[in-house]
């Protein structure tokens, strides 16, 4: 890891998920570790090959296929956390899926042992340079395997209690079920102390983050910024302190607006409600954090004490303990 230099704006990073983090020379060696293919999904330059948004998922599922050992957590854990502390992010939440590694015969258990492991080596790496990081887990239910899938993450997530695990959250196909019927999975999280967030507002439309808060008992939304279309949705999220996790190049390379220069960013603040910006999946979208802060700065003009309202924000939404959260708010103060 490389000390960010003392200009580099501090950053923290709410919505990330891990398999969709993984950058291409580290798919590359895990695959090699497993003798396995890579031609079906991504180009000899790295990238990765996927058109729409379904598409995407699939693309996603072969990139996961890919990372099917604790080890292999462990490496991509530590490799995206250590390249966003040369980015200047000090903070990162990762979404957890335990039905992707399911797939591959991976256990919940065995996946917080790779992902523990990962967040140790970064920790203790990230010490002895001199840029300390923290990072939180959130596991998440994946929409399109349906409400019952959802109850049983939910129960193996809370029947063992991890102190990295302070979330749960729901990503997938936010075009199949409803929110409504992910409520008693996500009851179960709530009451076990766990905070909640999920996918809404970005493929549903404005209906689907009003879903989501009449129904889930979440504190933020991921992406949510279909809610720009509903004036009183506004109002509602401001009234409820709801805090968006939102994912700008995502939203542009998944094809909901065109450009940064059309994307509801900057109307969601005008409208006072709660931004933070993170990457989603970064190397899918050409991005990472470091390049999502510098697209908006660069669009807006902003100052970097500006642009680390965004980091302050995504800290004090962060899923952590109060003295943590403290401790992480002194830091960028
Ligand atoms: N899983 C990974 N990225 C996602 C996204 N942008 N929306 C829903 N599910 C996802
Ligand atoms: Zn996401």
């Amino acid at each position: 890891m490389m000390k960010p230099t003392g200009q580099t704006l501090l950053k923290a990073e709410l919505h990330v998920h891990i398999e969709g983090a993984a950058h291409p020379e580290l798919v590359a060696r895990l695959a090699a570790r497993h003798g396995k293919n890579l031609d079906a999904f991504m180009r000899k330059d790295g990238s990765y090959i996927w058109s729409d948004f379904t598409n995407f998922l699939e693309c996603y599922d072969q990139v996961a296929d890919v990372i099917c050992t604790p080890e292999d957590y462990a490496d991509l854990t530590e490799d995206y956390l250590l390249r966003n502390a040369a980015e200047g992010c000090f903070y990162t939440e990762f979404f957890l899926s335990p039905d992707h590694v399911a797939r591959l015969g991976m256990s919940y258990d065995n996946l917080m042992e790779g992902v523990s492991e990962g967040y140790q080596r970064a920790r203790t790496r990230s010490l002895a340079d001199g840029f300390p990081i923290e990072a939180r887990f959130i596991v998440t239910c994946l929409r399109h395997m349906g409400p019952e899938a959802a109850i049983k993450v939910a129960e193996r997530v809370t029947a063992k209690p991890h102190p990295l695990v302070t979330g749960f959250g729901m990503g997938g196909d936010e075009r199949l079920f409803s929110q409504q019927a992910f409520a008693p999975a996500f009851a179960i999280a709530h009451q076990a102390g766990l905070q909640c967030t999920t996918h809404a507002g970005e493929f549903g439309g404005p209906q689907s983050v009003i879903d989501a808060l009449d129904h889930l008992p979440v504190t933020r939304i991921g992406h949510g910024v279909r809610s720009v279309e509903d004036p009183d949705l506004l109002k509602r999220l401001r009234n409820e302190d709801i805090t968006l996790e939102v994912c700008p190049q995502s939203n542009i390379a998944l094809g909901l607006y065109p450009s940064l220069a059309e994307h509801p960013l900057e109307s969601l603040m005008q409208a006072g409600v709660k931004t933070t910006i993170s990457s989603d999946d970064p190397p899918f979208f050409a991005s990472s954090i470091g390049r999502e802060y510098d697209l908006f700065q660069s669009q807006t003009g902003w100052s970097s004490q500006e642009m680390e309202q965004f980091t302050r924000r995504s800290l004090e939404a962060a899923f952590i303990d109060d003295e943590t959260r403290a401790g992480l708010l002194r830091r960028l103060a």
